[in-house]
């Protein structure tokens, strides 16, 4: 993707009078505003229609900006090292004196964090001297965005600006992982929970349905098409969209590849814009073969589970 300058001043001008606006990340695209305006965070609350209880990511480009804002510590240091910028999300200790807006953290002591990827978002960034807040560039509970033309279907005209940096490459939202104690996941998703356990070397929770909920992105009716889905399908019912991530041989006008040759890096690629397309052209319901559970077919499960919930 070609960086195009006029598009990025453009975007800085919106942020700048504290508007928020769609940017691209390597994940999903963003609803970006300036983390330190509360003006800003709230902009981004009420277009995306999120609780206020539900907390957002904040996103840096350079460690040192982090530093003013959060309390680090050596896992930290380790999977920074290694991962960054890329798909994954800590949540850390806030400092007392961070000027991150209140209403990122709905007022609580810890704080989400990334390094996108993107080379559009870190031009962005590089530009601006404030960290961006930004939440996935949807209604809430809605599917995420992975185009530009996703977040114009979400959105409307109600978003100022959408800065288009093309299709997002990973296609589904980063791994969370809390470091704030004990290191657990919070979040399955872009980066396989194996490669964050094999790197800090000790035994890692994964607690993404816990009893009691601490993250919506947690909860049970979340990335939803709107339509019902069904997972482990052998024999999708005849109107049914069928969702298939390795090729047939017969062919239907209702198969929807997301991979041909049971790629899960690329059908989790494919997964948001190929449910998007299903429901657009009018399917009832959705059937999807079965995804093995792992590398980021299990990031995949855990949206495909939640979206079933309908
Ligand atoms: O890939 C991504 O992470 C994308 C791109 C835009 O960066 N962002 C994203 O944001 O998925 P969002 O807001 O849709 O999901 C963030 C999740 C939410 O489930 C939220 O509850 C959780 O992160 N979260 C935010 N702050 C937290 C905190 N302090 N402790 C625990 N969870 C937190
Ligand atoms: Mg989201």
């Amino acid at each position: 993707m070609k960086i195009n300058q006029s598009n990025i001043k453009k975007a800085i001008k919106y942020l700048n009078k504290n508007y928020c606006i769609a940017v691209p990340t390597e994940t999903v695209y963003g609803l970006a505003g300036n983390a330190y305006s509360s003006t800003a965070v709230n902009r981004i609350f009420r277009l995306k229609k999120r609780p206020k209880f539900n907390p957002l990511i904040v996103h840096y480009l350079r460690l040192s900006d982090l530093k003013k804002d959060c309390v680090l510590n050596n896992d930290f240091n380790k999977l920074y090292k290694k991962f960054c910028p890329g798909p994954l999300t800590f949540v850390l200790k806030l400092k007392k004196n961070s000027k991150i807006s209140k209403l990122v953290t709905n007022h609580k002591s810890t704080l989400a964090v990334r390094f996108p990827k993107h080379i559009i978002l870190k031009k962005l960034l590089s530009k601006i001297n404030y960290p961006l807040a930004a939440p996935s560039a949807n209604i809430s509970s809605k599917l995420s965005s992975v185009e530009a033309k996703d977040v114009k279907e979400e959105f409307g005209n109600k978003i100022s600006y959408i800065l288009d940096g093309g299709k997002s490459k990973i296609g589904i939202e980063s791994t969370i992982v809390s470091l704030v104690s004990k290191p657990k996941i919070l979040r399955l998703g872009g980066l396989d929970t194996l490669k964050i356990k094999n790197t800090l070397r000790k035994k890692i929770k994964i607690i993404i349905n816990p009893s009691k909920l601490t993250v919506p992105g947690q909860s049970k009716l979340h990335y939803s098409p709107g339509i019902p889905v069904r997972m482990s399908i052998t024999r999708p019912y005849k109107n049914e969209a069928y969702i298939l991530i390795k090729k047939r041989k017969i062919n239907s006008k209702n198969y929807f590849y997301i991979s041909k040759n049971k790629n899960l890096n690329i059908a989790a690629k494919n997964l948001y814009s190929c449910l998007r397309k299903v429901k657009n052209k009018g399917y009832k319901s959705i059937a999807i073969e079965k995804i093995p559970n792992k590398g980021l077919g299990r990031s995949i499960n855990d949206r495909l589970k939640r979206a079933s919930q309908f």
